[in-house]
C-alpha cells in the first residue's frame, strides 16, 4: 500500500487530501495517515497543510529498489532489484544469485559495503550512503575470449552516465578505471562462471565515489561530488549506467563489439602516454597504442616492437 500511496503522490503536482487517497485506493483515511508516516520514518518528506493536505517534497538519498526502477527505461536490467543497507560485497551476494540461477539483469546494490572488493585482490572504500556500489548479473552468448569486453563496454556507460549528468569529461584508464582530472572516481570488476567455453554466468559489478568525500577515499581516487563541487543524484546515475548497460549489451550481442571499442578509445586517457604495465609476468614499458580486438592494450617499444597485454596495473 506505500509504494500505492507514493505512487499517487508521485504522479500529483499539487496537495493531495487524505480524503482523496482513501477514496481512490479504497483505504480508511486512518490508514491513508499511518501510511504517510511509515513513509516519512523511511525518509520521504511530505508537507502537510490544513485543508489541502498533502504534498510529496522529496524522496530519501537512498537507493531502495522500487525507487531505482521508477523512470528506468530498461527491458530486462533492473526487472529484479535487491538492496541492502549494509553487505559485505554486491560481488559475493550476485555471485551467490547467479549460481542459484538469479535471471539476467538482477541488480544487487548496497549502501555500503564491509568488505567491497576491488581488481587484483585490492579493497574498495564503500561508505555508506555516499556512493554506487553495485553488480549486475548478465547472462551473456559471448564466446569466453569476448567476455573481458564486457568490462571495457560497461566503462564506457560508466564514464558515458557521468559525462551526461554533470558537465565534467571523465576518461578510461585502461584497462577500466573512469577517471576524472586524471584521477580514480570509478572501478568496474568482473568476474564470471564458465564451463570449458561455456559462459554460465557473468557478475559485473561498479563502484562510483559519487558524494563521497576525499577523506573516505585512498589519495589517488576522486569523488563526482569533489570535482564537479556540488552533489548529484546517485538515483539518476544508478538509472543512467543501468540503462547503457543494457543497450551496449544488447548491441555487442547482435553487432559485435566494435563500436563499443572504438567508444573506449574516444573515452580513453590511455591512448598515446607512454605508460609502464606491470603484471604477472612482470614489466613492460611503451607507448599505448591501439586496443586489440579482444580488449588488449597494445604497447610500442622504443624500437618500434610492439607487444599486447591483456591485464595489469598502468604506472
Ligand atoms: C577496481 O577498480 O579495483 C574495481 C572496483 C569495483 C568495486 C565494486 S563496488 C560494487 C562491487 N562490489 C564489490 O565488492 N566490488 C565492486
Amino acid at each position: 500500500m506505500q509504494l500505492k500511496i507514493l505512487h499517487y503522490f508521485k504522479n500529483s503536482s499539487d496537495y493531495v487530501s487524505g480524503e482523496e487517497i482513501s477514496r481512490n485506493l479504497k483505504i480508511s483515511r486512518a490508514a491513508v495517515w499511518k501510511n504517510i508516516e511509515e513513509l516519512r520514518k523511511r525518509g520521504y518528506i511530505f508537507d502537510a497543510v490544513p485543508h489541502m493536505g498533502y504534498k510529496l517534497k522529496a524522496i530519501p538519498d537512498k537507493l531502495l529498489a522500487h525507487e531505482i526502477q521508477n523512470g528506468l527505461m530498461t527491458r530486462f536490467v533492473g526487472k529484479n532489484i535487491e538492496c541492502y543497507d549494509s553487505i559485505s560485497s554486491t560481488m559475493e551476494k550476485a555471485f551467490g544469485l547467479g549460481l542459484e540461477g538469479a535471471e539476467e539483469g538482477t541488480v544487487i546494490c548496497a549502501e555500503s559495503q564491509t568488505k567491497g572488493k576491488g581488481r587484483r585482490g585490492r579493497s574498495w572504500s564503500s561508505p555508506k550512503g555516499k556512493g554506487i556500489y553495485v553488480s549486475v548479473i548478465l547472462r551473456p552468448s559471448l564466446a569466453l575470449r569476448d567476455v573481458a569486453k564486457l568490462t571495457l563496454l560497461t566503462g564506457v556507460c560508466v564514464c558515458e552516465a557521468i559525462n551526461k549528468m554533470t558537465s565534467l569529461k571523465s576518461t578510461i584508464k585502461w584497462p577500466n578505471d573512469v577517471l576524472i582530472n586524471e584521477r580514480k572516481v570509478a572501478g568496474i570488476l568482473t568476474e564470471l562462471r564458465a564451463e570449458l567455453d561455456q559462459v554460465r554466468f557473468v557478475v559485473v559489478g561498479i563502484g562510483i565515489n559519487v558524494n563521497t568525500p576525499l577523506s573516505s577515499l585512498p589519495p589517488q581516487a576522486t569523488s563526482i561530488k569533489q570535482e564537479f563541487n556540488k552533489s548529484i543524484s546517485r538515483l539518476d546515475l544508478l538509472r543512467e549506467v543501468l540503462k547503457r548497460l543494457e543497450e551496449l549489451y544488447t548491441e555487442v550481442q547482435v553487432k559485435g563489439f566494435a563500436r563499443v571499442l572504438n567508444r573506449w578509445k574516444e573515452l580513453s586517457s590511455t591512448l598515446g602516454k607512454t605508460i609502464r604495465i606491470v603484471d604477472q609476468n612482470g614489466e613492460v614499458e611503451g607507448i599505448a597504442v591501439d586496443l586489440d580486438d579482444y580488449g588488449g592494450i597494445v604497447l610500442e617499444d622504443s624500437e618500434g616492437k610492439r607487444v599486447v597485454r591483456m591485464s595489469g596495473d598502468i604506472h
